[in-house]
């Protein structure tokens, strides 16, 4: 599939995702090019006038700018206490709707905002569907400059293969917090939660890009139209509700 089949297909899911908005929500605005589709199409409901008394809240200065820039009003830094609803993208979905994120770089805020918020959607193209994580994309970690070649060698003994990302250019890349992130090719990740618990206790590292148990619907764009899962967050069950 090209990517211009795949982008329509993430705007597809994007668009549908964005009927879940409704008049005086707080809303988080997630970070990629599956994002970007949701957040022109909240900017579009509330220019019409569909959506009054909102408030959003970006994952990133990179979407800050295009909801800026697309006339919405947006919380500053600090936050509110409790977000709506967030729509957000991924990098890899399994079957119970865990997630690998952080391919644009954002994902200690992308995570900060998923915990604060009571409905989270992640919106994707069926290309990113997986029978496990890590069989597709490689796991961020993002961690402080301070000590970096020692969490090198912490990630190369959990198992994985680290590669410091870099911007264009070749200069390492750098967070909105100012951290770096090694992208770590694991393979399929047999135990997601050890692994997580691993990097979450770690000092120097301040995010990774698993998020487990924290999607509640998943949207995919399919070439055949969109399917929509939800999970349960009690007993964690997945299924398929009509889109
Ligand atoms: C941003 O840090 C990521 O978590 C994105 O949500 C993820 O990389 C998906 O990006 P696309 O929507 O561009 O595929």
């Amino acid at each position: 599939m090209s990517t211009t089949e795949r982008d329509a297909l993430k705007r597809l899911a994007a668009i549908h995702a964005v009927r879940y908005v409704k008049p005086g929500m707080t809303v988080g605005l997630g970070t990629g090019s599956t994002a970007v589709h949701a957040v022109r199409e909240i900017a579009r409901r509330h220019s019409a006038g569909e959506l009054p008394g909102l408030q959003t809240f970006a994952t990133s200065s990179e979407i800050a700018r295009v909801a800026a820039a697309e006339g919405l009003p947006l919380i500053d830094a600090e936050g509110p206490r409790t977000i709506d609803l967030t729509i957000d993208g991924a990098d890899e979905v399994d079957p119970h709707l865990n997630l690998i994120k952080g391919g644009g770089g954002a994902l200690l805020h992308e995570k900060i905002v998923a915990q604060a918020t009571r409905r989270q959607i992640i919106v994707v193209d069926e290309s990113k569907m997986s029978p496990c994580l890590g069989t597709l994309h490689q796991l961020p970690v993002e961690i402080i400059p301070f000590g970096r070649e020692s969490q090198h060698k912490f990630l190369q003994e959990l198992g994985g293969r680290p590669a410091l990302r870099t911007a264009v250019g070749g200069a390492p890349f750098v967070t909105d917090e100012g951290n770096l992130i090694y992208d770590c090719t694991f393979g399929p990740i047999a135990n997601p939660e050890e692994l997580a618990a691993e990097l979450s206790s770690r000092s120097g590292v301040v995010a990774h890009g698993l998020f487990l148990g924290m999607t509640d619907d998943l949207i995919i764009g399919t070439p055949g139209g969109i399917r929509h899962l939800q999970r349960d967050q009690v007993t964690g069950l997945v299924r398929e509700v009509p889109a």
